[in-house]
């Protein structure tokens, strides 16, 4: 049996885990208690010391600092792309000036790490504002406002380095693309590159899209505007694109390559590229593979894709529970109630997984909550509204002080129960 390192330990390694030892051997580095408690073996041992067959990188911070580049010298296989791959991410500026020299489809932009300069491109713009951190943010560096003063404020404390420190000492000033959102992971080889099943994450924290964003408060897939026709517009005009170019500067990119896009009225347009899978995308795009996610991650790895892995059809939805104070200023320590021994719901539901995100399991065997996003509460069904029915009752079935639910997740596409 083939052996898959899975490195982090949040949700998405959860699910990363729990769908690939279906088909391989799994260990998680570091994992969490809640990974363990479903079975799969974690250690705190760097991948660098250990064997395996697959190396899958979850987290991008690893990412872009290299690990890829590190386990690939020692020969592994790694699911990931190397620190020059990973820069799309780990700086904007950068990710647009690609996006420019490929011609892809993007809002227009300027960047500044100048408060005087910053704030004269903000009055030529018109509201709602968008405004980014340069570097990395775990999905909280963007304010979408339609307040000149609250923009002005964003940027004044960005470029200080108060709000994210020497990540936000550049901001990247954008116009507002307006649409529906889409999430379309795919896999890449180096040469090739197949999309997974397209998903939509929802950032923003509070229920009816108000509030900050965050790294995402739920997903759902498929998405069923996103069309098999749309998806291949997606790759021919966005995907080949960048990696045409990625390959002209001489990098070589084996990995996830997360298209986030804006379906607008002119067409899709890319919002940002992610180097890694979504978190809490994973969590609804791998309950729906059937087979081969095994062998088409090690396929990319090595740059023999030969094509996605079979997905079974169907839908999945996933609720984020947060605890109190998230994104701005988490409270830890809590009491979760509604979990067995394993970490699953107690009161169990057909079709759900609970992936666990921050949690921590006492000497008393009972899981408290030790990070932002808690859990991620997964309901799979043969369509949206059942897959959204089940998640919602298992996570009506858990609860801790203070707990963050969106009660709106997926519900404008879920059309009906089949
Ligand atoms: P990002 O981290 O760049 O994906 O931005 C986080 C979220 O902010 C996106 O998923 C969108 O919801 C929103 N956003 C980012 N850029 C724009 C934009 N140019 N226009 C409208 N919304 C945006
Ligand atoms: N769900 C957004 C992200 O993974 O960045």
């Amino acid at each position: 049996v083939s052996l898959a390192v899975v490195i982090g330990s949040g949700a998405r390694e959860h699910a990363l885990a729990v769908g690939l030892a279906r088909e391989a051997d799994v260990l998680a580095t570091p994992g969490s208690d809640g990974i363990a408690a479903h079975g799969i073996p974690c250690t705190s041992a760097s991948p660098v010391d250990l064997d395996g067959d697959l190396f899958v990188i979850g987290p991008e911070i690893p990412l872009v600092a290299g690990l890829a580049d590190t386990l690939r010298a020692q020969g592994k296989s790694v699911l990931g792309p190397g620190a020059n791959g990973a820069r799309l991410e780990g700086s904007k500026a950068h990710m647009k000036e690609l996006l420019a020299a490929a011609n892809v489809p993007t809002a227009g932009f300027a960047s500044s790490s100048d408060v005087t300069e910053a704030l004269a491109l903000l009055s030529k713009m018109r509201p709602p504002y968008v405004i980014k951190t340069d570097g990395l943010a775990a999905g909280k560096g963007v304010l979408v406002t339609s307040s000149l003063a609250e923009a002005e404020k964003d940027v004044r404390e960005k470029l200080s380095g108060a709000a994210f420190g020497d990540a936000g000492t550049t901001v990247v000033i954008e116009e507002y693309l307006d649409g529906e959102e889409c999430s379309l992971l795919c896999l890449v080889d180096g040469e090739r590159a197949v999309p997974l099943v397209p998903a939509q994450d929802f950032k923003r924290v509070g229920t009816g899209n108000t509030g900050a964003n965050t790294g995402g408060m739920g997903a759902f897939a498929p998405l069923a505007s996103m069309s098999p026709g749309l998806v291949e517009h997606v790759m021919a005009m966005v995907v080949e694109p960048t990696l045409r170019e990625l390959r002209r500067r001489g990098v070589e990119y084996r990995g996830v390559l997360y298209a986030g896009l804006m379906l607008g009225p002119d067409g899709p347009q890319l919002v940002e590229f992610n180097v890694r899978f979504g978190d809490p995308e994973t969590q609804v795009v791998v309950p729906l593979v059937e087979r081969g996610l095994y062998d088409a991650l090690l396929g990319a790895a090595n740059g023999e894709l030969r094509g996605p892995p079979s997905f079974a059809g169907g839908a999945a939805v996933t609720v984020v529970l947060a605890a109190a104070g998230y994104p701005q200023a988490p409270r830890t320590g809590e009491r979760i109630d509604g979990l067995d021994a394993s970490g699953q719901a107690a009161e169990e539901v057909e079709g759900v997984t609970v992936y666990h995100a921050g949690t921590r399991k006492g000497d008393d065997g009972e899981f408290s909550t030790a990070g932002g996003r808690v859990l991620s509460v997964t309901g799979t069904g043969p369509d949206v509204a059942t897959a959204r029915r089940r998640a919602y009752e298992a996570a009506s079935t858990i609860s801790f002080p203070g707990m963050v639910m969106r009660t709106d997740i997926a519900a404008r596409h879920s059309g009906g129960e089949r």
